[in-house]
């Protein structure tokens, strides 16, 4: 509720929006009319998720050690959760332990590369997505179909994740402006008018 605030919202408007909020380790999927949430699903694959998969996959095929900030900077260098991006980032050089040698190496990995390690965690994710569609009211899906979905929370930043969000649901996927800080924004706002916003208080 506080990042669909936070990204402009009118949460009480009787349209319904569906928010999505991709964090380190909880994906949580709300949709919202009303001033209520209609129906919420959790699912904990998120942000941690893609960094222990970048992590096995580097052990795993490129016979490298890694830590959890190399694969966290692996993801924000050249993750990606489709392997055809418009705007593709370079290349990046990956420095970690060879697992036979012990010795210090490095190793190129393309965007392509990581969009297929994370591609099984993703699919967890679209599929919690798909399953919050179907138990959607049919008023509200109506809604969710003319305003799409929200995307917030610092994992929705994944390269080309509102994409293939858009071609397995067919809905238009709109990323918010400063996904990292829009439940804090949101909350923000809350506060400030509490006038208006008294039913999140139960
Ligand atoms: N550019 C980026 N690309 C992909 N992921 C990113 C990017 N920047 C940050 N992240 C990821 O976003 C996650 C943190 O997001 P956020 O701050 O929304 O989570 P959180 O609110 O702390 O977690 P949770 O909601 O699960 O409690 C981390 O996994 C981080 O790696
Ligand atoms: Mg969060």
């Amino acid at each position: 509720m506080a990042a669909a605030i936070g990204i402009g919202i009118d949460v009480l408007e009787p349209t319904g929006n569906m928010v999505i909020d991709i964090g380190g380790g909880t994906s949580e999927i709300a949709v919202i009319a009303l001033g209520g949430i209609v129906n919420n699903t959790s699912i904990r694959i998120a942000g941690d998720d893609f960094n222990a998969d970048i992590e096995e996959y580097m052990r795993k095929e490129h016979n490298i050690n890694i830590g959890e900030r190399t694969a966290e900077r692996i993801k924000i260098e050249v993750g990606a959760a489709i392997d055809e991006l418009d705007n593709p980032p370079d290349e990046y050089e990956v420095l970690g332990r060879d697992m036979l040698t012990g010795i210090p190496k490095g190793i190129k990995v393309n965007y392509t590369e990581i969009a297929q390690c994370l591609d099984k965690s993703i699919s967890k994710i679209e599929a919690a997505v798909l399953n919050a569609l179907e138990n959607t009211p049919p008023e509200l899906s109506a809604d969710i179909y003319r305003t799409g979905i929200y995307l917030v929370g610092g994992g929705s930043m994944l390269r080309g994740l509102d994409k293939r969000l858009h071609l397995k649901t067919k809905l238009s996927v709109h990323v918010a402006e400063d996904p990292l800080r829009a439940v804090a924004r949101g909350t923000g706002i809350a506060l400030k008018n509490f006038d208006k916003f008294t039913f999140l208080i139960k």
